[in-house]
């Protein structure tokens, strides 16, 4: 399985999550600041990560680089999302970059896989989840950083 993972990050969390999922998958992580056309495409199964911020926007190099999945045919093509966010500060916008990552995945036509269940996370509001599900894998390295390294290899087995 022919994998990418591609990340956006302020202060290095999200890239260290890239990093450490597309070790266990035996692919590359690539900054989405900068990608292009051709890191998002020929893949089996495209990861894509992105941080929150603001008050549940995605980061700024998403913002900027999103255009880039239109030029990509994603009919039909597996993707994974991943999330980081802090459920204490954010507690209404948790990982909400994640849902909106999904929103644009969705829209043109990829299949999204790899939800996860909310269990263990305390947040009372999230545009990540979706009948009671996150999208993808939620990582809060502000507050839960001990379950960072369990929740990804469990995500990862998922995946695989
Ligand atoms: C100004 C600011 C706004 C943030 N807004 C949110 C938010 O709305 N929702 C959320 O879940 N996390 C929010 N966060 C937390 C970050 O997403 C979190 O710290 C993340 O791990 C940062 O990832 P990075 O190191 O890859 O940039 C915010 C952080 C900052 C500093």
């Amino acid at each position: 399985m022919q994998v990418q993972v591609i990340y956006a990050t302020d202060n290095g969390n999200t890239q260290n999550a890239a990093t450490q999922i597309a070790s266990k998958l035996g692919a590359t992580a690539t900054d989405i600041a900068s990608a292009s056309k051709s890191d998002l495409e020929g893949f089996d199964l495209l990861i894509l990560g992105t941080p929150t911020y603001g008050f549940g926007d995605l980061q700024s190099d998403w913002e900027q680089q999103i255009s880039l999945l239109k030029e990509v045919d994603l009919k039909g093509k597996k993707v994974a999302l991943f999330g980081l966010g802090d459920q204490a500060s954010y507690n209404d916008t948790f990982v909400d970059g994640m849902g909106l990552l999904y929103d644009a995945v969705t829209e043109l036509g990829a299949t999204v896989v790899g939800a996860t269940s909310t269990e263990g996370y305390d947040f009372s509001q999230s545009h990540a989840v979706r009948d009671g599900k996150f999208v993808g894998l939620a990582l809060d390295e502000d507050n839960q950083s001990d379950e960072t390294e369990q929740r990804i290899d469990a995500w990862v087995a998922q995946l695989a």
